[in-house]
């Protein structure tokens, strides 16, 4: 359903990702590991085609589509969604609204269960930032559930959740699954990217394997998370 052709996006002369390639299926969930600054968040603004994302070389099909020059707005429509690392604020607005702006969305009281909120708390507060940063995480990640995506990008979920709920955002994270969408789980941690029916490890922009959770967290752990390699595992490790 989507399909990363040699995607290459540089700033300042600097080649931040360096050809990606990535085949994801329909209703599958996959994730990308990696460190600090080897280029996910920067991979997720490409894809929802963000102002001052374009790549300079390579293309993005979906479904068949080459969507690479498609504004963010168009991706939208097609289904496409992402959930910030760091979530926005919408002031002003209920929890309620946030969570029903689009036509046909999932109930919010749903929503907010899912998430490991409680709706009778939370429903009729406003989105600002009285909420823990934690709790606007959360609702963010609802609201995204509530739209009902065909693609959704999930930039480190786990972030500024505690451990007690990491439990919360999984269920959620498979629930996106039953609903048919397809997940593009970004992640540094190893629980949640083994959630993924497949795991593709991110290093200096480029995808340096890919496999079965269990193989590519391993491997992670091993080589990644004290990397001496600056930035590049050596050919020798890959084999
Ligand atoms: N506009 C920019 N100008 C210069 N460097 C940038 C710019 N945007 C990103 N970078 C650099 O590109 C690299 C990748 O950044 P990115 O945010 O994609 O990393 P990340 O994998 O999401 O990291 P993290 O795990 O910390 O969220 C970093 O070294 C970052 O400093
Ligand atoms: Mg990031």
């Amino acid at each position: 359903m989507l399909e990363l052709k040699d995607i290459h996006y540089s700033v300042e002369r600097k080649e931040i990702l360096r050809g990606i390639n990535l085949v994801m299926g329909e209703g599958k969930i996959h994730s990308i590991i990696g460190v600090n600054g080897t280029g996910k968040t920067t991979l997720a603004a490409v894809l929802m085609g963000l102002n001052g994302y374009k790549p300079s070389r390579g293309e993005v099909l979906f479904n068949g589509k080459n969507i690479t020059n498609f504004p963010t707005t168009e991706r939208a429509k097609l289904g496409i969604t992402l959930a910030w690392q760091i979530p926005a604020n919408f002031e002003g607005i209920t929890v309620r609204e946030y969570l029903s702006i689009k036509k046909n969305s999932v109930e919010p009281k749903k929503a907010l269960k899912l998430v490991g909120l409680n709706p009778d708390l939370y429903l009729d507060r406003t989105v600002d930032e009285n909420l823990s940063g934690g709790e606007r995480k959360r609702i963010e990640l609802a609201s995204v559930f509530s739209i009902k995506p065909k693609l959704v990008i999930l930039d480190e979920p786990d972030s500024g959740i505690d451990m007690a709920s990491i439990s919360a955002i999984k269920k959620m994270i498979r629930s996106f699954k039953k609903m048919g969408a397809s997940v593009l789980l970004i992640t540094h941690s190893e629980r949640m990217a083994r959630i993924g029916d497949s795991v593709a490890l991110l290093c200096n922009g480029k995808i340096v394997k890919e496999g079965n959770g269990k193989e590519v967290t391993e491997f992670f752990r091993k080589h990644c998370k004290e990397c001496d390699h600056i930035g590049e595992i050596e050919e020798e490790i890959l084999k």
